[in-house]
């Protein structure tokens, strides 16, 4: 079985960034990767360095309405109609991703449930996708999500090896941090590690050490321009800025050795 990771944090803190280079960093070791775009407004591809005539034809997956149709066996719009709570996703993965540099990228979409009230179907669908990709799938799996862990459910996340949260030195970044990891005490066994970014200097860096566990803290990473540079070119960071990827490899040996993981 290949590592499964999870991502969150507030908007801006760096999620994106960080999920494109440990993509890159597990396929360079020979992994198959599925990177999961599960963010309403997905910018993974980008990141990546996937062409744009690649990224065109990727169908966010909550856009197929017919497909949600199919698999949940509910009209996907309408409100409290009954849906399955395990539909059937396993072809899903490999029929709707593309595939660059031997990472494979699925697009989650948006619901259109945020202001219109439940959509259960959608949410019942992407559900049973990260649970069958974290339980499941042989692949490495690297999910780029919203802040919380509310659509990846509590079993599917007690069984990911890595539950990263990304706070760069803001109180509102910070605040955001420590409700997801207040959020996630209600899941015993969840391997929650937070990661500082956009580190300018000491007093950033103790900002963050003063308001997260030390033991919790899996590293920091610095900021630099070459990082905007590199994403705007389209080479992403993963090639373009190998000093952010040695601290993250230095970060995953510490995650990886936990002896919780
Ligand atoms: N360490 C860093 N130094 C400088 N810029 C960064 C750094 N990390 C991320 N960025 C930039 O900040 C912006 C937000 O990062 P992104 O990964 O998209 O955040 P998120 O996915 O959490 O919304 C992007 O333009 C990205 O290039
Ligand atoms: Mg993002």
């Amino acid at each position: 079985m290949g590592k499964k990771i999870a991502i969150t944090g507030k908007g801006g803190a760096g999620k994106t960034m960080i999920a494109s280079c440990l993509a890159g960093i597990y396929s360079d070791r020979g992994d198959k990767v599925y990177a999961i775009d599960a963010d309403p407004n997905p910018t993974l591809g980008q990141a990546l360095g996937f062409p744009e005539e690649l990224l065109k034809n990727i169908q966010p997956l909550l856009s197929l309405r017919d497909l949600i149709r199919e698999r949940t066996g509910a009209a996907a719009d309408s409100l409290g109609s009954y849906f399955l709570l395990n539909p059937y996703v396993s072809d899903i993965p490999k029929k709707y991703s593309a595939t660059y540099h031997s990472i494979s990228l699925l697009i989650m979409g948006a619901t259109r449930g945020a202001n219109t009230g439940c959509a259960c179907a959608e949410n019942s669908l992407i559900k049973a996708l990260l649970r069958h990709l974290v339980l499941e799938a042989a692949e490495t799996v690297i999910v780029d999500m919203v802040a919380g862990t509310e659509h990846i459910g509590r079993g599917t996340a007690v069984s990911v090896d890595a539950f990263i949260t990304v706070v760069e030195p803001s109180m509102r970044s910070i605040q955001a941090g420590r409700s997801i990891l207040q959020l996630s005490k209600s899941i015993p066994g969840l391997k929650n590690w937070i990661v500082g970014n956009k580190i300018r200097s000491i007093d950033d860096e103790h900002l963050i050490t003063n308001s997260f566990p030390q033991e919790r803290i899996a590293g920091f990473l610095p900021w630099r321009d070459e990082i905007i540079s590199a994403e705007n070119s389209g080479e992403g960071v993963y090639h373009g800025v190998p000093e952010i990827v040695q601290k993250m490899q230095n970060m995953l040996n510490a995650i990886e050795n936990d002896e919780r993981c």
